[in-house]
């Protein structure tokens, strides 16, 4: 059977676990895909680096955009991160040269998602982007496949670990934000700019991700009414706690009359419901739908092995030859959603 062939570009904490996945279980995934699934080539930063898993089979190259082109790959397989520069050029490169994408970039996606879907499905490609929702939580599968039959109402849920760690452990531990916040930095849970964390931006560009998969709209970051974590106090988190309540970081999206409203800002959810009772670094989405009433999806948001896992997925999907565009059929024009005002529910 012919082998589906990967250029991974970005050999940080995601690529190298997904080396180290298609490498210690090469004859599992050939037995699930039907086919061998290889890695031709890789770029990186650093080609010296030790990585704990050996690169010597691929070919290497210095600029991922020329690891897009490459004839030997099928599938380029972006883990670089970063909304613009190299990511999206060589992402558009890989579509233009005929291959298929497979991302973890929630930032490149919430802002030009909808022109590279678009762009793919012209030249009859695909991309997937599993791991960029909610880290090895398979939540874009559970709406795409397992949810195909049902009109989704809401989705929601805590979609920044970094987020739900500094809340829970301000609660656990009575300490300032900025305490836990210098924590959390001292243990490498933040983004090489905070700001995405704590401001509610990573997570909101997750959210508009999953509004568009749900409601069959374009993507549409710039309507999340976004509130971050900096300005909850220990004082707010006690007095929720009085009352059985938790202060998370949650996101919903929901069609209201005025059209879609997606929301991210820090919320009171009871104590004993399963977001009030997430701790750490977890990630939490719930999908309700019609049929379905609520699906409650709950795991790790972020590191090696669950998102090297999502990545996967995505890869064994395009092995098997599942080629449904995940956005829906940009060019059949979805509706920009209508902004929703921003008052609380
Ligand atoms: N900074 C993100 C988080 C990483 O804390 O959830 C995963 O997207």
């Amino acid at each position: 059977n012919t082998p589906l062939r990967l250029g991974i570009a970005g050999l940080g904490t995601v690529g190298t676990g997904v080396a180290k996945i298609v490498r210690q279980k090469a004859g599992l995934l050939a037995i699930r895909a039907g086919r061998p699934v290889e890695i031709s080539a890789v770029s990186a930063r650093s080609r010296d680096k030790d990585r704990g898993v050996s690169l010597a089979d691929y070919a290497w190259e210095d600029d991922p955009v020329a690891l897009a082109r490459r004839d030997d790959v099928d599938v380029f397989v972006e883990l670089m991160g970063g909304s613009d520069g190299p990511a999206k050029a060589a992402t558009e490169a890989a579509i233009a040269s005929g291959k298929d994408v497979v991302t973890a970039n929630k930032a490149m996606l919430a802002h030009h998602g909808q022109a590279l879907a678009l762009a793919a499905e012209e030249a009859g490609r695909v991309i997937r982007f599993e791991a960029a929702v909610a880290g090895g939580i398979p939540v874009i599968k559970a709406l795409t496949e397992g949810l195909a039959g049902n009109d989704i109402t809401r989705v929601m849920g805590v979609m920044n670990g970094t987020c739900n760690y500094i809340l829970t452990r301000m609660l656990s531990t009575g300490l300032p934000y900025q305490t836990v916040f210098e924590e959390a930095d001292k243990l490498g849970y933040l983004e090489a700019d905070p700001t995405l964390d704590v401001g509610g931006i990573d997570a909101g560009h997750k959210l508009s991700l999953l509004s568009a998969i749900a409601f069959g709209v374009q993507v549409d970051f710039d309507s999340v009414a976004l509130e971050g974590i900096e300005k909850v106090t220990i004082e707010d988190i006690r007095h929720a706690a009085d009352m059985g309540y938790r202060i998370k970081l949650l996101g919903v999206a929901q069609m209201t009359g005025r059209g879609l409203e997606q929301r991210m800002s820090p919320c009171l959810v009871p104590a004993q419901s399963p977001l009030g009772q997430l701790e750490g670094g977890t990630n939490m989405v719930v999908l309700e739908g019609d049929n379905v009433e609520q699906i409650v999806l709950r795991g790790p948001g972020a590191g090696m092995g669950p998102t090297a896992s999502a990545v996967m997925g995505d890869v064994m999907d395009i092995a098997r030859g599942f080629r449904i565009p995940t956005f829906g059929q940009p060019a059949a024009g979805l509706e920009k959603s209508t902004p929703a005002s921003t008052a609380t529910p």
